[in-house]
């Protein structure tokens, strides 16, 4: 009997070792948490509806998170890489969550951007991007016209941004689905949303509307901090 329990008693040990040595070498995922918008849902109308960016920032962006979050749970060497890293290296992801990583992960990042990118403040462009943008497109009319047309050029869901390269060159692209500028190594100024989410509720299949109206909301003080931040 007393041998009985002996060998019971190791065996609990060795089991109850086993157990948290497995727990100590798994870190646990902490999953990347929801950024909330920095003004009210509302606070973008009349141009944005509050149904919009209750819809946008909390079923579409959030959708992205969930599945970029679930995606990476099962790679323990990820977790410490934040979406930037990710994004900027794509090729580096083992093949079968490249894809994941890409629309998700490129979903969350382009959300966020697109979120801070706006504001209820009425803000003028100036200071070096303005000096850039004039210099690059001619005048500020210029560019708007150029943004506008590669945004009514996007043939289904898309993005258009206008991103500088590492010499602070400006350039206007669009990119399909969630693909992000960053992957290309370009640096984001601004960035449209031009999913149907972001604007069908309020202006239909108006997107030339709401192109014109988003004008009205863009933060350049945000825009022109981008610009000066190309190294990030
Ligand atoms: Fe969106």
């Amino acid at each position: 009997m007393k041998q009985k329990l002996l060998v019971l008693s190791l065996l609990t040990i060795f089991i109850f070792s086993n157990v948290s040595s497995s727990f100590a070498m798994d870190p646990q995922y902490t999953p990347k948490k929801l950024k909330p918008l920095p003004y009210a849902y509302d606070a973008l109308e009349p141009y944005i509806d509050k149904e919009t960016m209750v819809l946008h920032h909390d079923k579409h962006y959030k959708s992205y998170l969930d599945k970029f979050n679930e995606a990476i749970k099962g790679y323990p060497d990820l977790y410490s890489s934040s979406i930037y890293d990710l994004l900027t290296c794509l090729d580096c992801l083992p093949s079968e969550i490249y894809k994941t990583i890409k629309n998700n992960g490129g979903g969350v990042y382009n959300h966020e951007f697109f979120f801070d990118i706006m504001t209820p403040n009425q803000t003028t462009l100036s200071g070096n991007l303005k000096k850039a943008i004039i210099e690059d497109f001619g005048s500020f009319d210029n560019f708007k016209d150029a943004f506008k047309k590669a945004s009514l050029n996007v043939f289904g869901s898309g993005w258009t941004w206008l991103v500088s390269n590492d010499s602070g060159n400006l350039s206007i692209i669009t990119t399909a689905n969630q693909d992000s500028p960053i992957t290309l190594n370009l640096k984001p100024i601004i960035g449209i949303d031009l999913w149907e989410h972001a604007y069908y509720l309020s202006y239909k299949n108006n997107r030339a509307s709401y192109i014109d109206k988003w004008f009205n909301i863009i933060n350049w003080n945000k825009a022109e901090e981008n610009y000066k931040n190309l190294a990030k």
